[in-house]
């Protein structure tokens, strides 16, 4: 297993090094003709199993601006995925036909399990309801752009806490930074899940938990709106319980400070009235403009500096205990050994941080 500069969790980089690619992408943005020719000769393939608009697109549109080249599937179907091939022959295969390998996948824990069968760089373009840290990057330079600032926030994140990957990244980059507080605004059954609590606790980051928006926008340097993920509860009936709970409308607007921006991952569904658009502090727009720019900077970044160098599994290796996560990728791929972080006598599986009971 060789050493690449793999982007899986927001931690494969140090905060000095989320500021090195952030500047950098303000450098492109200023003078986006500058960078034209850096990736000549490079190859990004982008493999998303899952569908996506802005992520794979401005990956894509990243790359073409920076003179390289992409390959790639965005329907699985259409690949030999359909013929019943397995992740690991799939990545092996692609990663030597590329530089960096950008990778949307369904299940948890997805983009460790590519990256370990990977010859060439991974980036994780979300994986299931887990993670999403190139999402990450992108709020974090939008939050600079509008802000001037990642610290000293009260940061309000609406919606589903639960299975919202670009939460659960954006809490624990912003909890890094000092003062920053967190209002997590959502019905019970979509709470945060407790591995991210975890993170809060650890680092000291305050944090309350409310039901309404009303209870928090009065206070909030930034909202961050997000979509109820309908496909990823176990039922429809489930869902419709917890769709249409939240919508950000321009009377609540009224209530919000003028320096509060609103920011959303997008795609949008009935979470926020289109007619917040017309409002100065809808940032949504530009943040997913923000998205191409940080891409271009990590590519670059990634491109450039020396591989790191460090172990891509450090838990404790117990393949006869199954991961208790339905959504873990270990679930089905079955060749990927069992790796655990033993903390004080919990198991959390190293691909999707799943709490093992024993
Ligand atoms: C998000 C995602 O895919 O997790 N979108 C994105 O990448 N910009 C959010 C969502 O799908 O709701």
């Amino acid at each position: 297993m060789d050493n690449y500069n793999d982007l899986i969790d927001m931690d494969d980089y140090t905060v000095p090094q989320w500021l090195e690619i952030i500047e950098l992408a303000e450098k492109i943005k200023a003078n986006p003709e500058e960078y034209g020719e850096k990736c000549k000769g490079k190859i990004m393939a982008t493999l998303f199993y899952e569908p996506s608009t802005r992520t794979q697109m401005s990956f894509q549109a990243a790359m073409l601006r920076l003179g390289g080249s992409l390959i790639g599937f965005d329907n699985p179907s259409n690949s030999s995925v359909a013929k019943g091939e397995n992740l690991k022959d799939t990545i092996k295969i692609v990663s030597t036909y590329s530089d960096i390998l950008v990778m949307r996948h369904t299940q948890e824990g997805s983009a460790k399990a590519a990256a370990l069968c990977a010859d060439c760089h991974v980036i994780n373009a979300g994986d299931g309801g887990h993670l999403h840290p190139t999402q990450t990057l992108t709020d974090l330079l939008t939050l600079k752009c509008e802000l001037g600032r990642l610290d000293n926030l009260t940061v309000g994140l609406c919606g589903d806490l639960k299975y919202g990957r670009t939460v659960h990244s954006l809490v624990k980059a912003l909890s890094c930074f000092p003062n920053n507080k967190f209002v997590l605004i959502s019905t019970p059954a979509l709470a945060l899940p407790g591995y991210i609590k975890d993170v809060l606790k650890g680092r000291g980051a305050k944090f309350t938990e409310v039901n309404t928006i009303d209870e928090a926008i009065r206070n909030l340097d930034m909202l961050y709106m997000t979509r109820i993920q309908r496909e990823r509860f176990e039922s429809e009936e489930e869902y419709i319980k917890q769709s249409g709970v939240y919508c950000l409308t321009k009377a609540k607007m009224e209530y919000a400070r003028k320096d509060m921006i609103v920011m959303h991952p997008l795609p949008r569904v009935d979470e926020i009235e289109v007619a917040v658009d017309d409002d100065p502090r809808a940032a949504y727009f530009r943040q997913a403009n923000n998205g191409m720019y940080v891409r271009m900077a990590l590519i670059l970044y990634t491109l450039t500096k020396k591989p790191k160098v460090k172990p891509l599994l450090t838990g404790e290796i117990h393949n006869s205990v199954e991961c208790t996560n339905p959504k873990c990728i270990t679930q089905t791929e079955k060749y990927l050994p069992h790796s655990y972080i033993n903390r004080g006598g919990i198991l959390v599986c190293e691909y999707c941080d799943e709490r093992i009971l024993l």
